[in-house]
């Protein structure tokens, strides 16, 4: 057998390496048959990889040997050469054979011993876990709080009749009320989409009857300019109470009681005011503390107030359309706007941002 001589770093007989080392083919072999049974026993992918690097990489022994053949004769390296080409072509093989099976095996192993890792996932760095839309959330949140109180939930339809959208709310043809909703009228005549979620109180009553208690949220559409406190598509959420006895006082015991739950507070600061909405009477607003500022801004008009929550009496005329005998039952209604609550809550300054579909807005909740 031929012997190299080579001043390399090099492996010794004991699989050590070592500061030059004589070198033959029968080391050569040697080697190939210390990486065999060094893959063999391989028993984690760690070790595997360090077996991997050990051979194969840029420093690694079958490198070391390259590197060192410019220091034999020049008659030498052709055989040499050859043998450690065939020695790496044959460790590449190995390792490219085994890389695959070895990764699914080890990692099985581990994720049986760990239970934690799914090694049949795809890579996932460009992406995110989805969640609800903020917009969801905040609807189920205000569901729960209302189903506590006693209140079912509402559905009904976007596309409306102008008598449940106007008419039977007391807001006849050519009433100036009217003008409030910027109406997306529809080709067939009478028809509309609802402006807001009031609609419900008719429907409501005619199919559940009286005494009922529910909140209708859902999507309303005005045809407006768009800017940051306006939206042609915006969720409200409508809310009624009939039954016997009822007064002002049950009306602004449950906005407490749900302004308070929704903030998760209970020093919320409000004021209660007079307001006109034909359907009510008397009509009030509720408006809560302004979160942006302390001393006015745009947001609250300067005022340091927010309306959040517009309710009233029900209007014996409402009363009327939906077949209820005025002079037995009262009642209360409210419509407030979901995204103002939640724009609220969570200081958000532009309502466009809900529908935007704007990732870097959606992930923040
Ligand atoms: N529907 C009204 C609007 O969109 C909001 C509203 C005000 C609803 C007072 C009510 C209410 O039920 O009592 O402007």
């Amino acid at each position: 057998m031929q012997i190299f001589l080579l001043h390399c770093t090099f492996v010794d007989d004991d699989g050590l390496i070592r500061e030059g080392a004589r070198v033959s083919l029968e080391l050569i072999d040697k080697i190939k048959h210390d990486f065999e049974q060094q893959l063999g026993s391989a028993k984690s992918y760690e070790e595997f990889v360090a077996i991997k690097n050990s051979f194969l990489a840029k420093k690694g022994i079958i490198a070391g040997l390259l590197e060192q053949m410019r220091a034999l004769p020049a008659q030498e390296r052709p055989e040499f050469g050859k043998a450690v080409n065939l020695l790496k072509d044959f460790c590449q093989q190995q390792i490219d054979q085994q890389e695959n099976q070895l990764t699914i095996q080890f990692f099985t192993q581990k994720n049986r011993q760990e239970r934690s890792l799914d090694i049949t996932a795809r890579p996932t760095s460009e992406k995110f876990a989805g969640n609800l839309h903020v917009s969801s959330k905040f609807l189920r949140r205000i569901e729960e709080i209302f189903i506590s109180m006693g209140f079912r939930i509402f559905d009904g339809p976007e596309v409306e009749t102008d008598f449940y959208n106007f008419g039977a709310l007391n807001i006849p043809q050519d009433h100036p009320a009217r003008d409030m909703y910027d109406t997306l009228w529809l080709d067939k005549p009478g028809h509309l989409l609802r402006t807001h979620t009031s609609t419900i109180q008719i429907r409501a009553i005619k199919e559940f009857g009286v005494p009922l208690a529910g909140i209708a949220p859902g999507r309303v559409f005005r045809h407006e300019a768009t800017d940051a406190t306006h939206e042609i598509v915006f969720s409200q959420c409508e809310g009624l109470l009939i039954d016997k006895n009822i007064s002002l006082s049950h009306l602004i015991g449950v906005a407490k009681v749900f302004l308070a739950e929704f903030f998760a507070t209970k020093n919320l600061d409000i004021r209660i005011r007079p307001g006109f909405f034909p359907f009510v009477e008397p009509g009030l607003e509720i408006d809560v503390r302004c979160v942006f500022c302390k001393h006015g801004c745009s947001i609250c008009k300067q005022t340091t107030w927010i309306e959040v929550f517009p309710g009233g009496m029900v209007h014996p005329n409402v009363l009327k359309a939906a077949g209820v005998d005025a002079s037995e039952y009262s009642g209360f209604a409210f419509g407030f706007g979901m995204d103002r609550l939640a724009m609220l809550m969570h200081a958000i300054d532009d309502v466009r941002l809900f529908r935007s579909g704007d990732v870097r807005f959606l992930k923040q909740f």
